[in-house]
């Protein structure tokens, strides 16, 4: 599981600095789907990085840490943030947002998955074995092995992104981190991918975190989702309860901005822009856009805390329920 303590961090730009997040306290389950939601800007993709250990300039974590934990091949382990071990990849992997790139365009994809085994797994197999092994799990997925000794520019875009799947996947790592592995392709193509990603995490029992900005995806495809706004999760839950009940106003017009059938009522967007990262507003961030705002909402941040159980939200209006 992942466990998320304090988490803040900033890019540091000619212009200051850019608080993309701050002091995040969650935590992510074995054995589930996690959702990641939010507009654009949020902090999403920066929030995964900070998950799988990548952080490089001019990204900085100022506090907290992020701790995975579990069990692999019988064996319990614990890493910090800034502790990767050569075994990284059978712990965690990654499809980055724009993941099409990532595949190397000269290189064939049987290649590209020889290289992407850590040498000390290949537990002394010749790359004919191991090559044996990719064709199975390639057979699995319904993918031909024939794509083996194709280039990436020979495959479609939707081809492109099952491959990077089976890449992220070949180790069975616990924790799998997808950055909108569906945004740019078309329609058929997404529902495609997604099933695939709800295969995989059916069939390995490991941890799925999935970010994408459409919540219709999140509908669809996971257990549980936190919707964030500004660098900081509003709302976090089982994502049937977040989209019956939100009790976030933010929550509230995400939901009611997503088509229903046989309603034809005009979709307004959520009005105003989120504030500017390098000098947001003291108080609670979406208080600008936020109908029911008070004074205090504009002065003090409000806490991020369980309000019944399971469901966490961040509001001043808000009173938990005790049962
Ligand atoms: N390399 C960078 N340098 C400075 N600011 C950045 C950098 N990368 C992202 N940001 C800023 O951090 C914020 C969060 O970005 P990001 O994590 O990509 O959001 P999302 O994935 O939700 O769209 C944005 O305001 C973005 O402009
Ligand atoms: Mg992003």
């Amino acid at each position: 599981m992942l466990t998320i303590e304090h988490l803040s961090t900033s890019y540091k730009t000619m212009d200051g600095n850019v608080k993309t997040i701050n002091d995040m306290n969650f935590e992510i389950y074995d054995n589930e789907i996690f959702g990641i939601a939010g507009e654009s800007g949020c902090g999403k993709t920066t929030l995964l990085k900070t998950l799988y250990d990548i952080v490089q300039f001019p990204l900085q974590i100022d506090s907290g840490k992020v701790i995975l934990s579990g069990e692999k091949n019988g064996k319990a382990f614990s890493y910090e943030s800034g502790e990767i071990p050569n075994t990284w990849w059978n712990h965690i992997s990654y499809v980055p947002q724009a993941a099409q790139s990532v595949l190397n365009p000269i290189t064939r994809i049987k290649h590209q998955f020889l290289d992407s085994i850590p040498k000390n797994e290949s537990k002394g197999e010749t790359e004919e074995q191991v090559l044996e092994r990719v064709k199975k799990y390639l057979e699995e997925l319904s993918l031909s092995p024939d794509i083996l000794e194709a280039f990436p520019f020979q495959l479609s875009g939707g081809m492109r992104q099952r491959v990077i799947i089976a890449l992220a996947t070949f180790m069975s790592p616990n924790v799998v981190l997808a950055d909108e592995p569906t945004t740019a392709l078309d329609v058929v193509v997404q529902r495609g991918i997604l099933m695939l990603l709800m295969k995989l995490q059916k069939q390995f029992k490991n941890t799925l975190v999935l970010v994408s900005h459409d919540m219709g995806v999140h509908y669809q495809v996971t257990n549980r989702m936190g919707i964030m706004y500004s660098g900081s999760f509003v709302e976090m839950g089982k994502t049937e309860d977040i989209f019956e009940t939100p009790i976030h106003p933010y929550t509230k017009m995400l939901v009611g901005a997503l088509p229903r059938v046989g309603d034809k009522s005009q979709k307004v967007g959520i009005p105003g822009r989120p504030p500017a990262l390098t000098n947001p507003p003291p108080g609670c961030r979406f208080a600008p856009r936020c109908p029911n705002a008070t004074e205090l909402c504009r002065q003090e941040v409000p806490t991020f805390r369980e309000i019944k159980p399971g469901r966490f939200a961040a509001c001043h209006n808000l009173k938990e329920e005790v049962d």
